[in-house]
């Protein structure tokens, strides 16, 4: 099969007259139809933010790699624009993966991964991941530049670019794995075009994952974040619990050094679904984060409904004063912000209260006086398939799907201090749940699948009484 935009734009448009909306996201960006992975190229340019995202127009199942595209003037309405990559080869005839977009003076520049079998795909030694360009004045219409790195000899998965500029120059980090180990190479060019290697920035240390996926590396308060996603590290305990991680290192570096590394390695978001984040900055100099709101290898039990994916809220990355990255919801969600239902509860005693009869689109929050609270365990619930709840005995905060019927349950916890107020503000789509703690403390996000008649939001507290400082909903519109 050949591929083209002309092609997949007449697909996407038939495939969308036959979607079952009833998990769509209303205010989380997903694919018009067909299927979504990665988020690619974020970037503020002539005056639209855009978001591009792995896709593959053509089924519900990850297959020949796109760029699908959209627009927002404000980060959380998006526009859906045409297909912006289609692989047409020959440098990317397997696929456009992963990659980033600059602004170059009055260009936007994308730069992604071609993917590309020189012979069988069956086998792994015919793989060629190659960095590419593709450029546009009016940031809808791209025209391809090629190859601009080929692949280092001797690898093969070598992949997810992530271009900034940075006083005269243009960096990149490239994702990759030499033998069984993953690793982030870092290139530098003066017109995007010829790239000069700089060598291996970071390198897994023992256990540290086979490879390492869509890197992003920028400065928070003078210190230098290694964002990326690898693949490979062992469960331990509550730690690496998904197939794959997404987190961080923090260190120091000056071009042309590597990147000296200052503590371990930090899974960014604690739910279920968080993966191959990026990040990108705001006109106002504020650095934003994306990820896909999935995990690979998951079931996604809406691609029944003909698509498949999403991506997650905005989120603003600050470094906290012990070094931690935070993670908030970017302002610009507030936007969304309709009615306000305030919460007339106080105190919950062995006891359920339903608060919302239906709840689609809405941000929760609540704060919890722990201190006061005896409770085993206390929290919400939405329909019978979701607790986030604080387990007094565990002393963790609990995210719990059960959906057994897609073969979706279990939990996800992060620790709590139990001696203070714990706040939270949950913000539930159709099919998502995104909990953000103690302002930026911790993140928790997950895919939820309610069935339509099924999502009342009720509070409970379980063997003893639970205090509620504050707590209410907003409508989400
Ligand atoms: C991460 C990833 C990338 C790759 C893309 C392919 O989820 O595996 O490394 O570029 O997805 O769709």
């Amino acid at each position: 099969m050949t591929y083209s935009i002309t092609k997949a734009e007449q697909e996407l448009q038939s495939r969308r007259e036959g979607l079952n909306l009833r998990w769509y996201p209303r205010y989380h960006l997903a694919a018009r139809a067909g299927w979504m992975n990665d988020p690619n190229g974020l970037v503020w340019f002539d005056g639209w933010y855009h978001a591009f995202y792995q896709h593959h127009p053509y089924s519900t199942q990850w297959g020949p790699m796109h760029w699908g595209h959209a627009r927002s003037k404000d980060l959380v309405n998006w526009e859906h624009l045409p297909v912006a990559l289609a692989p047409e080869g020959p440098d990317d005839k397997d696929g456009c993966f992963s990659g980033s977009a600059v602004v170059d003076g009055d260009t936007l520049a994308l730069i992604y991964t071609g993917h590309k079998f020189h012979g069988d795909p069956g086998d792994e030694a015919n793989l060629y991941q190659v960095q590419c360009l593709a450029t546009s004045r009016d940031g809808i219409h791209f025209v391809r530049h090629g190859t601009v790195i080929d692949t280092p000899p001797g690898l093969h998965h070598f992949r997810d670019p992530k271009v900034w500029r940075e006083g005269e120059w243009w960096y990149m980090v490239v994702g990759a794995r030499e033998g069984d180990t993953g690793q982030v190479r870092a290139y530098r060019s003066a017109d995007l075009r010829e790239w000069q290697d700089m060598g291996v920035l970071a390198v897994a240390e023992k256990e540290m994952g086979y490879m390492w996926e869509c890197p992003d590396f920028f400065t928070l308060n003078g210190k230098r974040v290694l964002m990326f996603s690898p693949q490979g590290l062992a469960a331990e305990g509550f730690k690496n619990r998904n197939l794959f991680q997404s987190g961080y290192l923090l260190g120091e570096w000056q071009p042309g050094k590597p990147f000296a590394r200052e503590g371990e390695f930090v899974e960014m978001d604690r739910g279920h679904d968080f993966y191959a984040p990026q990040s990108f900055l705001t006109p106002d100099g504020r650095r934003i984060v994306i990820g896909w709101l999935d995990m690979w290898e998951s079931p996604l039990p809406e691609q029944q409904d003909g698509w498949a994916g999403m991506l997650s809220l905005p989120r603003e990355l600050t470094l906290s004063v012990d070094n931690r990255l935070q993670m908030r919801p970017a302002r610009e969600v507030e936007i969304l912000r309709g009615a306000w239902f305030p919460w007339p509860v106080s105190t919950l005693n062995n006891q359920q209260m339903t608060l919302v009869e239906h709840c689609d689109a809405m941000e929760v929050i609540l704060q919890w006086d722990c201190a006061n609270s005896s409770a085993e365990q206390y929290g919400i619930r939405l329909g019978d398939g979701l607790r986030v709840y604080v387990d007094a005995q565990m002393q963790r905060l609990v995210l719990e799907r059960h959906y057994p019927q897609y073969g979706l349950c279990g939990t996800r916890s992060v620790a709590l201090n139990l001696n203070g107020v714990l706040s939270l503000r949950l913000f539930f789509d159709y099919s998502s749940v995104e909990v953000f703690v103690n302002e930026g403390e911790a993140c928790l996000s997950s895919r939820i699948y309610p069935d339509a008649d099924c999502r009342e939001l009720a509070l409970f507290a379980w063997t003893g009484g639970a205090s509620l400082i504050h707590g209410g909903a907003w409508q989400l519109e």
